[in-house]
């Protein structure tokens, strides 16, 4: 597998307020027990899983990624006009263009902010964290919204039980500025490996192949999973992009106040953190509530980590990734 570390060549760059938002609506596995042949003790057993949340028909990506930006930007205390980008990270974007990200910036009232949506499925909102930190630390920007959303419930065939049970919709974000103080980046890692791209994919609606009518027909406007293949690479990337961050920054596994994994199988944090020797409380779990929302798993549960007084000055937290492209990565913050 390929991948590559990092350099702190620049400025410092920290955390200046975080938010999240997810739909009302909720779905449960009682629920699905009604849609497809599965059961709520099947899905608690092989994922943790208990309940998802679901957006009705008329949302879309921005809508979520609009209420948690904005709290992010409360949170730090800044206003639309602030902000020097905005980056959104999703693969399930309102449209194929525009991006999700000048929509946003077209709702804020943000003309000045640059804008790009970022594009690593699950691992995109780390990977939107390091764009920002890149473009702040080398001095291009000072002040940047980074937010994780996605509506996976509309890719998802609720017909295969095989996928339907594992995804929720949602969104976080953070805003990023520079200077020393708390909620200090330390170190990040990123790393991809393209030749697994099929293992988790959406086939149809791109150019490869369009939206055809024959497309819909053979159901391929819907994601699909290689899940036993992704549940073993998930678990040894994971691991390994941890020692990585905390090896770039002289730490150990036992330094980690806080463990913010991607919300993908309880099955498959618990053995990441297990390879890692870290203990279950000090690990954010919420996938019994969420299910997996992708992009947006790991800023939805910093900001509940946040917000719910998990997290202390001082903490370093560890937040990691896996996901489809493959991607991965992992950032390592001193709260
Ligand atoms: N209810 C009941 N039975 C089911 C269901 C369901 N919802 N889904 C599958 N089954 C059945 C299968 O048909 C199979 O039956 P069979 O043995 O008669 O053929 C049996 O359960 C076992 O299926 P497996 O796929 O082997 O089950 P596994 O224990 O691997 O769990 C899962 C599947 C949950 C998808 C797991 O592999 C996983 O979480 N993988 C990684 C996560 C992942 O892929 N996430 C997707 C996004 S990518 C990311 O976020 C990293």
């Amino acid at each position: 597998m390929n991948s590559s570390g990092k350099k702190s060549l620049g400025r410092e760059v920290r955390i200046l307020g975080t938010g999240s938002c997810v739909p009302d609506r909720v779905l449960t596995n009682q629920d699905l027990e009604r849609m497809v042949d599965t059961s709520d003790e099947w899905i608690v057993t092989r994922t943790g899983i208990k309940e998802r949340r679901i957006v009705g028909p008329d949302m879309a990506a921005s809508d979520l990624a609009e209420v948690a930006g904005a709290r992010a930007m409360k949170a730090a205390g800044i206003t639309p006009t602030d902000l020097d980008a905005i980056f959104v990270c999703t693969v399930t974007g309102d449209h194929l263009f525009p991006s999700t990200s000048c929509l946003l910036q077209a709702r804020f009232g943000a003309p000045q902010a640059f804008c790009m949506d970022v594009s690593a499925a699950c691992s995109g909102f780390l990977y939107g964290c390091e764009t920002a930190s890149a473009f702040i630390a080398s001095g291009m920007a000072e002040t940047v919204l980074v937010v994780g959303v996605e509506i996976l419930s509309k890719f998802t065939n609720f017909e295969d039980r095989g996928t339907c049970v594992l995804f929720g919709d949602g969104a976080g974000a953070a805003v990023f500025g520079p200077g020393p103080g708390p909620h200090q980046i330390l170190a990040s890692h990123l790393g991809a490996d393209g030749r697994f791209g099929s293992l988790i994919e959406l086939p149809a609606g791109g150019s490869r192949r369009p939206m055809t009518h024959e497309a819909l027909e053979a159901r391929q406007q819907y994601l699909t999973v290689k899940g036993n293949e992704v549940f073993k690479l998930g678990v040894r990337g994971m691991a390994d992009a941890c020692i990585k961050v905390l090896d770039q920054a002289g730490l150990a596994p036992d330094d980690v106040d806080l463990l913010i994994p991607h919300q993908a199988n309880l099955r498959i944090i618990d053995a990441t953190a297990k390879r890692l020797e870290i203990p279950p409380e000090r690990v954010v779990v919420n996938i019994d509530r969420y299910g997996n929302t992708s992009a947006a798993s790991v800023p939805i549960a910093l900001d509940e980590a946040v917000t719910t007084g998990r997290v202390h000055e001082g903490d370093l937290v560890l937040m990691v990734v896996f996901g489809g492209g493959l991607t991965w990565g992992a950032t390592l913050v001193r709260w």
